[in-house]
């Protein structure tokens, strides 16, 4: 961004704020650092840091905190998770409150008015950009977006914060399941997250070594499985590795679901399937590992904190520059902007076509029923 562009419009924007929305990852607490440096350093910005996602704005007075440089001085860059907190249930025009669901979007934006920002930075995934544009509509908030999820489905950008710390924690896993496979001669099935994208699993999949990659954009069958874990006996391999994507469905089509205590049903369970139907019909054993929020929790990798610190810097240059409504993204080795809109639209999952894939193959993967 051309700096006398920004030097020209810069004095207006004085008074930012900042909240992580949705599932957390790794990263976050690197792009909230970037933010506050950028913004103080070339702008003299004072940085409130939002609790709870939108759930700080609900409160009165609002849970906020003025972020200082005292409040980065410990180890917050290497640290997974917000510091700020999150919050992936509930949304804002659909809010659960005593039994009830309403719509809180007034309060909320009451609450924003009342902390008289001059510009807000979101870092969220696609749902709760979607939520949040709205709430900027309807409050004529200033917002520039920052895209985060592990799952890496925000089609805009190559890269969203979090990504590449879960398929750190997923290889990691595959690394550690591969001598307790080797020892006991057994097949480790690994089941990790990423909603319908198998983006974690390819990717954690190829770097860990893994024999089959299942994902729920390519088809599969258990025999496919079975012959892939045969042909390796025959050349007198007699473990194997599996990763197992959580959306990915049974051979009949249908979703593993798993019900928690409150009721809700969250993908779940895939891994235990695919191990059981392959101990019906071999005498390979089997064990399964679900990951889980490790992926979220872990410590984020250099890619992700540089990613982060790279994303924070030009929000801040987007807000000081009042080109609103636009979101971060990665292409082609550098931050751009585009649309918020265009973020939450762009959707992408694993396409055939996606090299990956055919590096997967090419190292001897069973990666499904591919023509
Ligand atoms: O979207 C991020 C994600 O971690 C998914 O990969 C996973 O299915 C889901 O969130 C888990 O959400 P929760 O934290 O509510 O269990």
């Amino acid at each position: 961004m051309k700096s006398e562009k920004i030097n020209f419009l810069m004095g207006n924007i004085k008074k930012i704020g900042i909240l992580t929305s949705g599932g957390d990852c790794g990263g976050l607490n690197a792009a909230i650092r970037s933010i506050f440096f950028r913004a103080k350093t070339k702008y003299n910005m004072e940085v409130f840091g939002i609790r709870d996602g939108t759930i700080g704005l609900t409160k009165r007075p609002v849970d906020v905190e003025k972020l200082t440089h005292e409040t980065f001085k410990g180890y917050l860059l290497r640290q997974g998770g917000t510091f700020l907190g999150s919050n992936n249930k509930g949304n804002t025009f659909k809010f659960p409150k005593n039994g009830k669901v309403i719509d809180n979007s007034d309060f909320i934006i009451e609450g924003y008015k009342s902390l008289n920002l001059d510009g807000l930075i979101i870092i969220g995934g696609d749902g709760s950009m979607q939520i949040l544009k709205k709430l900027a509509d309807k409050g004529k908030m200033n917002i520039v977006a920052i895209p985060k999820t592990i799952d890496n489905d925000v089609g805009a950008t190559e890269n969203s914060i979090g990504f590449h710390t879960a398929v750190y924690a997923a290889t990691q896993a595959l690394d550690n399941l591969q001598s307790t496979a080797a020892s006991h001669r057994r097949s480790m099935i690994l089941e990790v997250m990423g909603r319908d994208a198998g983006h974690i699993a390819l990717n954690a999949g190829i770097a860990g070594g893994a024999d089959v990659i299942l994902i729920p954009e390519i088809k599969y069958s258990i025999d496919g499985v079975i012959k892939k874990l045969n042909e390796m006996k025959k050349n007198k391999i007699q473990h194997s590795l599996i990763i197992v994507a959580e959306a990915v469905k049974k051979e009949d089509g249908s979703k593993v679901m798993h019900k928690y205590m409150d009721g809700e049903k969250r993908l779940g369970g895939i891994g235990d399937y695919i191990a059981s139907e392959i101990m019906k019909k071999t005498d390979i054993e089997c064990r399964v590992t679900t990951l889980g929020h490790v992926q979220r929790g872990a410590p984020p990798t250099a890619s992700d904190r540089i990613l982060a610190s790279a994303f924070g810097v030009y929000a801040v240059d987007l807000l000081a520059n009042k080109k609103f409504n636009r979101m971060v993204a990665w292409n082609n080795r550098r931050v751009v902007d585009v649309a918020i809109d265009e973020g939450i639209k762009t959707y992408r999952d694993v396409k055939r076509d996606d090299p990956l894939v055919e590096t997967a193959l090419s190292l001897g993967v069973y990666i499904g029923e591919l023509k």
